[in-house]
């Protein structure tokens, strides 16, 4: 089972970094302050929908309502945090049922007295996508509720929930955990595992899960999954996650500092080297800065755990942090900030981030680098260039004017194509074209198979494919599941942000879309997208009826 799962907590105690919503619930309920809605909102994976079961837990426990449920009565068995559930508590995953007829069986079903506990208790996930209709559908009853009903709307879009029954309700902000809330979490879950880890790792898998605690175990369980008996390593984790390694930030941190010119485009090819994406490499070295100018305001940081670092490198970052004055900090990492959506899917992100580099370095004369051209319109590639644009590189209009006079004058002369534009496919098929997924033809009575179905049958044989050539790829799909067919593009879910995000990164898209073809032999893009019901991208799903099941989180149905 998923260390998310495993963990999922039981009690308000439990609960990590969320004392602004457990400590004024967990008084309301000793003081028998009960309302009869519920708004729990805040990012994903943050702990709504745990704590959505503990209130159930807590409202329905035999000497309830009460902070501390028992966990012996029936109803604390039933509800515990894997338990099977009860009929007095269901839980129904608006993103799948979300329409007013789905809203009208419900408020039929609320009207029935409980069977066998306090309250009967209706837990909405994802209550922004409920319908206006079905909105409307459900608001009498939340607006006079019978005695024994209660409401739990939760969501990561408060302010899309309709008005008027938003104000029907006590709402709960969740909130993203600090480094230092997260670092208890991963710890008491690593001793939980009896897992061995490298104290480094820590802040490396901290940055990954962005503060989610969800995200943040899962990046854990996967990284613990392709651990051998000596323990989870730094360079592992480095290279799973693809976090740029130390000490090529050191090296560049350096030579911005002495303004060393040569050192600092060395690095720059190092990096390229390493294979590194120049746009991840420039968001881990604005981290850095933010951590270095945090250093020169408070020199402490580390200790008070405003900036996440191995003890032993606490040192070196403050050194660091010292070599710069006060204003070059703030001025480097503006430059980069703003340098670094150029970067994403720029045609020669290796330019970019050298020109980058160069504004950062400071002028012979004690100036800053006068500004060369940045933000060049070719940052984002367009689909369809026009034919006259040999390059996509960026120009100054006076040069595009001369040139297209220039190529105008030698209309006979092939024009020089300087680069494939990057999204032209690789190659085209051969096959023929019924194998190709165009839009998804309605199931007919014949054997025909639906390309998603097909790569949903094939989907073992896909990802073994895949961890033959690329095995770090192979173990970031372990969490992952094919969606649905767009345009030609394989819409693959995962769970967890940055996984899914490492999924995009060239280098693994490509194996995987070599694998679809090489498995299914259908050519298609591929596109990792963060959550797994396929619903929520629009495709369709036989959607199972609405049930407590503690094995499964709305949205996430079979992940
Ligand atoms: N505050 C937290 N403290 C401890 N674990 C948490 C917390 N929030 C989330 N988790 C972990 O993430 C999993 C999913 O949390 P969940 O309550 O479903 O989040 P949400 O409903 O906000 O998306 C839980 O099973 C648990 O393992
Ligand atoms: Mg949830
Ligand atoms: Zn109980």
């Amino acid at each position: 089972m998923a260390l998310y799962r495993k963990y999922r907590p039981g009690s308000f105690n439990e609960l990590v970094g969320q004392e602004q919503v457990t400590v004024p619930l967990s008084a309301a309920l000793d003081n028998g302050r009960i309302n009869h809605a519920y708004l729990f909102s805040g990012p994903r994976g943050c702990g709504k929908t745990s704590s959505a079961r503990i209130m159930a837990r807590s409202l329905n426990c035999v000497n309830g309502p009460t902070s501390k449920p028992c966990g012996k009565c029936n109803s604390c068995v039933s509800l515990a945090a894997n338990g099977p559930g009860n009929l007095d508590v269901t839980e129904l995953d608006a993103a799948s049922h979300n329409g007013v007829d789905d809203m009208r069986e419900l408020r039929d079903r609320a009207m029935f007295a409980p069977a066998e506990s306090r309250y009967r208790i209706f837990i909405i996930d994802e209550a922004h996508m409920i319908t206006n209709q079905g909105s409307n559908a459900l608001l009498k009853i939340v607006e006079e509720p019978p005695a024994h009903l209660i409401f739990i709307f939760a969501t990561t879009e408060p302010e899309k929930v309709i008005g008027t029954i938003r104000s029907r309700t006590h709402h709960y902000p969740f909130r993203l955990l600090t480094p230092q809330a997260m670092r208890g979490l991963l710890e008491r879950t690593v001793a939980a595992e009896d897992a061995i880890i490298e104290e480094s790792v820590y802040p490396l898998v901290i940055r990954a899960g962005g503060g989610s605690p969800r995200d943040t175990l899962s990046i854990l369980d996967q990284l613990l999954a392709g651990t051998g008996p000596d323990g989870l390593t730094y360079q592992y984790a480095r290279m799973l996650l693809g976090v740029t390694d130390d000490t090529l930030i050191d090296a560049t941190i350096a030579a911005l500092a002495t303004n060393d010119r040569a050192s600092l485009f060395t690095t720059v090819d190092d990096v390229i080297e390493a294979g590194l994406s120049p746009r991840k490499f420039s968001e881990d070295l604005l981290d850095r800065l933010r951590d270095l100018m945090l250093l020169q305001a408070v020199p402490d940081a580390v200790n008070l755990g405003l900036v996440d670092a191995p003890t032993d490198r606490g040192e070196i970052l403050l050194k660091q942090a010292q070599e710069f004055d006060s204003q070059r900090i703030p001025r480097i990492a503006g430059i980069l900030n703003d340098g670094l959506s150029s970067l994403k899917g720029a045609t020669s992100p290796r330019l970019l981030l050298e020109i980058l580099c160069a504004k950062m370095l400071i002028e012979p004369g004690g100036q800053v680098a006068p500004a060369p051209v940045l933000s060049a319109p070719s940052a984002r590639p367009t689909p369809a260039a026009p034919a006259s644009t040999p390059s996509s590189k960026y120009e100054r209009p006076s040069q595009r004017r001369a040139r297209e006079a220039q190529e105008a004058r030698n209309v006979a002369e092939k024009p020089e194509v300087v680069e494939a534009p990057v999204e032209a496919k690789p190659r085209e098929s051969e096959e023929s074209p019924e194998t190709r997924s165009t839009p998804p033809q309605p199931a007919s009575t014949s054997v025909h198979v639906q390309p998603i179905d097909a790569i949903k049958n094939a989907w073992d044989k896909i990802r073994s494919t895949v961890s033959k050539t690329n095995a770090v790829a192979g173990i970031l799909l372990t969490g992952a599941q094919p969606l649905g067919i767009a345009d030609e593009t394989l819409v693959l879910g995962h769970n967890t942000g940055a996984l899914a995000s490492r999924l995009n990164a060239p280098e693994h898209n490509a194996t995987i879309q070599s694998a679809v073809l090489e498995t299914t032999g259908l050519e298609l893009e591929v596109r990792c997208e963060v959550g797994t019901n396929p619903k929520a991208f629009g495709f369709e799903t036989d959607s199972p009826k609405p049930v407590w099941n503690p094995e499964q989180d709305a949205g996430e149905a079979g992940s």
